[in-house]
């Protein structure tokens, strides 16, 4: 596969959505391959911060540089004010335009807009439950002591805060959600809960649940890929052999689970057949996931190649079957993704995570930028 000649064709689609989308922030398309613009009220915005940086890092393109800075213009202006803050993704938000534009060069007002962020994710920690937690306010009823899987990607914005301060506190918070999120999230044939939720008061365990996927007990394949990244990218900063083993069961469960095409149905227990929603935002975030974890892998380690060929496969399966290859009508990368299918929205659709994971991996392949969740010296 010519990953280059891949890239450069989504570029196609990037020049001409930054003329369409006037500043405002793709989220998700319903049925008619246009992207809902959103502008700083939801959890997506970086994404599309991140496949300008990346896009920039790919070609140097002016306009592309003037849109990114741009963005991480107005994600210091959200920060100011607290605008859409109040829950858990402050880290997907700010680490793929704040963190990444210190990053790509080295801007010193984004660097400390990245680390306000983290400062702001740390007042989510809750030290009786020893959780950070991932919606709603301090006391909330019903999500007063859950946490998510998908909060393993808001980690690295922690780590990444210690390794800048000097100060370990980041990081140690950090820890302590990732290892509770190994107990309880992760189940031991190596698949996962979405959420699990905990006694706010004296942290004990009370269940495994589900918000997006097909049931409570089941595996939702986009929880599954975050985890087997988050797991990986908590082994890249703490090195802590346990979180590698874990990025490994996970992996192993998703490549056993998924259908021919290498493209996961949107949950490992919904009807795997034909006319089932896909979700191919999942297979991306988990193709990254593993090209990162076989990094970590001794070159003797037989998985090490064979994460790394699952994720190859995987690209070119939906570079061939689901890309829209450099389309300026549509808007999206990469068809067939799903936000909340049992929710019916967007249940087969663009995803703009989907779209940043999908060249984030062929960015990877070729080589050229590992994305943003640590500095490229780690
Ligand atoms: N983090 C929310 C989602 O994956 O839909």
């Amino acid at each position: 596969m010519n990953w280059s000649a891949t890239i450069e064709q989504t570029l196609l689609t990037t020049k001409a959505n930054i003329a369409r989308f006037q500043g405002q922030f793709p989220h998700v398309s319903h049925g008619d391959g246009k992207y809902q613009l959103v502008n700083h009220t939801d959890w997506t915005e970086g994404f599309w911060a991140g496949i300008l940086w990346l896009s920039y890092e790919y070609g140097k393109d002016p306009d592309i540089h003037h849109a990114a800075v741009q963005s991480v213009r107005s994600f210091q202006e959200r920060l100011q004010q607290e605008s859409h803050l109040q829950h858990h993704d402050i880290g997907f938000l700010y680490s793929l335009s704040a963190m990444a534009g210190w990053m790509v060069e080295q801007n010193e007002d984004a660097r400390q807009t990245a680390l306000q962020a983290a400062d702001l994710l740390l007042k989510r920690w809750r030290p009786s439950a020893q959780i950070i937690q991932a919606w709603g306010p301090e006391g909330d009823p019903e999500n007063g002591g859950r946490i998510i899987i998908d909060c393993l990607m808001n980690l690295p914005l922690l780590y990444w805060a210690s390794e800048q301060t000097g100060d370990p506190h980041y990081a140690a918070i950090a820890r302590i959600h990732a290892d509770k999120s190994r107990r309880f999230l992760v189940r031991g044939d190596g698949s996962s809960y979405h959420t699990f939720y905990f006694d706010p008061q004296t942290g004990d365990s009370i269940r495994g649940g589900t918000h997006q996927g097909f049931r409570d007990g089941s595996t939702w394949s986009r929880g599954q890929a975050w985890g087997i990244y988050g797991f990986a990218l908590a082994y890249r900063y703490l090195r802590e052999p346990y979180f590698l083993d874990t990025a490994r069961q996970l992996a192993r469960y998703f490549i056993d689970h998924v259908p021919e095409d290498l493209v996961a149905y949107w949950d490992f227990d919904a009807p795997q057949q034909q006319g089932e929603p896909r979700d191919s935002s999942a297979s991306a975030i988990a193709a990254c996931g593993m090209l990162e974890l076989a990094q970590h892998l001794d070159e003797s380690d037989p998985e090490r190649a064979s994460f790394q060929e699952f994720a190859e496969q995987s690209v070119i399966s939906m570079a061939n079957g689901y890309f829209t290859a450099g389309s300026t009508e549509e808007e999206g990368f990469l068809r067939h993704g799903s936000y909340f299918v049992r929710g019916g929205i967007s249940p087969d659709d663009f995803v703009i995570w989907g779209d940043y994971f999908f060249l984030e991996a062929l960015m990877r392949l070729d080589g050229r930028s590992t994305g943003y969740w640590y500095e490229r010296s780690l």
